[in-house]
This record gives C-alpha cells, structure tokens and sequence, in this order.
C-alpha cells in the first residue's frame, strides 16, 4: 500500500496497545484512546469522511447512521464476532461492504460458557465469598455445608452448533456430560460420532430432557426471544440455563419469573437483553446465589482481543488491496 493513500480508518474503541500501534502503522487511524463510547453524532460525523468504520458491539451502526455514510465509506470492519449491532442489508445497499472476526474467540467464549455451566451448580460465587467477605466466619469443611449439585453425568442441550457450540460440546463432553444440540442443520456425521451428540429437531422436545441449557447461537429476527416464557416452562426445576451469545436470545423477564417461581434451578449469564443496564431482578437472584452474572467478558482474553485486532487490520488490509476480505458478512444469511 505504500504509494497509495493509506485508508482513513474511525476506530470507535480503545483496543489492545499492539494493535493501535499497528494500525497507526498502517492507517490513517483515529483512535479512541480514553475509550469513551462514541455518541451517535461522533459515529455519524465519522461515517461522512472515514474510508472504514472499525465499530464494536456497544455501537448501534444502523439503516439510518448507515444511510449517513459519505460515498467514501467503503468498509464497516466490526470488532466483532457477532454483527446483530450492524444493518448488513442496509450495508449492503449502500455498497459497503461488512467484515467481523470469527474463530479467534471461538475457544475463549467456550472456556468461559464451561465456567458458567460450572459456577451455578457447583456454588462457586457463594463459595468464594464466604472467604472474601467473612472469612472469620467460616467454621471448617462440614458434610452437609454448601452443597450444589453435580455437573457430570447430566445432559447438556446446546442451542446452535457453530463453532462456539461445538467448542463447548468438546469441554462439556470432557466433563462428563451427555451432548444433545438443536441447530438449523444436523452437523456432519464425525463430529456427532466425536462428540456422541444427540440431535434434536424439536427445540421445544430437547428443552425438556436436559439439565443444562447452553444458549450459542447469533442474535437474529428468527431468534429473538428463542427461550420465551413457553419454551422456559418446558424445563425442568433442576435445570440450569447459561448464555454466553447475546441478551435478547432469552425472554428476560420470563427468566427472572421462572428463576423466581423455582420453576428453574439457576443460570449463568454473560450477556444481558438491555446491556450495559442489568435488570436489578438478576442481581436480586444473584445475590440469593441463584444466578451468576458476568459482564459479558466471555472472549476477555489479551490474547483474544489481539487477535481480533489482527483479523480487523487483515480484513481492511486485503479489501484496500483489492481482494475480498476473509471475513466478509453477506446479507440475508437467515
Ligand atoms: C463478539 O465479538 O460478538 C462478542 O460478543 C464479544 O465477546
């Protein structure tokens, strides 16, 4: 790219220092350094005269930020393995092309899905807090003390079989639970065979023969609200509901009703309907130790969030060089 114009690129958050440092390299970049959440009339103002939009999921860039753009807006390179907080129709139409990062979080987002499935049962929060907030008070092992339930031996559901739901097959598997999965499509034949998965074509019928719900599937029109209050009755008191994917997948309100009425046993959540806002329901029930709530760091790593940065620089890279990007999101991908 050297003799020619380097790409003005808007980057709307604080990202790793590595990959600042190379997109100032290679770019005309504009940095968030204080990290401070662009407004809508910073993203519209950037959409006029940036060649690249670098957005995250915090940012809303829809049909009418994208109707905005300026004829110079070629690329939308999201930060992101999801694109729900992107119009990629209205992208499209516009004649800009959308990118995210797939596969580098694919293993970060199941480790910390393993660690939700864990948290609930197994107490983990409770646990650590006796010893954090009065370890004076804690009397010695005892057998009948802060008991939770046993994870392995137990059936997990998993609800979408991508990359992240087969990731979580193979953790969940190793930890001695039975595989059953709902997806659009049967996945091939030999990952059924390695993960002796049991594939369901009825949601409804898979939700109410396992313990443990996995929710690893993308936000879209078809699945918004996938696990409403109907589907969340179909459970069983004992079981546990965990989403590492995105808020709206589960009926919030109809969690907190259910989580309430005992007519589920507990859920680990990384993601919430209204984020960054937390139904302060939830954090009622987390602090009865019936739920366990992250703040959707589920592909928190530094070297994940290098990653990504790469995938970004790759994708702007190969589109100025006149190639397709690796990670281009076509339209209407259902
Ligand atoms: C993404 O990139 O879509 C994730 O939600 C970030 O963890």
């Amino acid at each position: 790219m050297t003799n020619r114009k380097r790409p003005a690129v808007y980057i709307t958050r604080k990202l790793p220092d590595a990959v600042e440092t190379r997109m100032r390299e290679l770019f005309d970049a504009e940095l968030n350094v204080d990290d401070k959440p662009r407004t809508r009339e910073e993203l519209i103002a950037a959409v006029k005269t940036a060649d690249v939009l670098v957005p995250t999921v915090t940012d809303r860039i829809d049909a009418a930020l994208i109707a905005e753009a300026g004829p110079q807006m070629k690329l939308i390179a999201s930060f992101s393995n999801g694109t729900d907080h992107i119009d990629i129709d209205a992208a499209a139409k516009k004649g800009i092309t959308v990118t995210n990062t797939p596969n580098v979080l694919t293993e970060d987002t199941a480790d910390m899905t393993m660690a939700l499935i864990l948290a609930v049962p197994r107490r983990l929060v409770q646990g650590a807090r006796v010893l954090m907030d009065k370890p004076g008070e804690w009397e010695g092992w005892s057998p009948t003390w802060m008991l939770g339930r046993r994870i392995w031996g137990k059936r997990i559901g998993i609800i979408g079989m991508g990359r992240i739901g087969t990731a979580v097959a193979r953790r969940a598997k190793a930890f001695g639970l039975s595989i059953h999965y709902h997806n659009r499509k049967r996945v091939n034949p030999a990952t059924e065979d390695e993960l002796e998965a049991t594939y369901w074509d009825s949601l409804d019928q898979m939700l109410a023969r396992v313990d443990i719900v996995s929710v690893n599937c993308p936000s879209t029109p078809a699945t918004f609200h996938l696990l409403s209050a109907r589907r969340l009755a179909l459970l069983q008191p004992t079981s546990y509901v965990v989403n590492t994917a995105r808020g709206d997948i589960i009926d919030e309100d109809a969690l907190v009703q259910a989580l309430r009425a005992g007519k589920i046993a507990g859920a680990g959540l990384d993601v919430f309907e209204n984020e960054p806002a937390v139904n302060p329901k939830l954090v009622k029930l987390a602090n009865e130790g019936k739920v366990v709530l992250l703040p959707h760091t589920g592909s928190a790593t530094i070297e994940g969030r290098i990653d990504m940065g790469d995938k970004v620089i790759i994708n702007i890279r190969t589109y100025f060089d006149g190639h397709r990007p690796p990670n281009r999101v076509l339209p209407n991908r259902g």
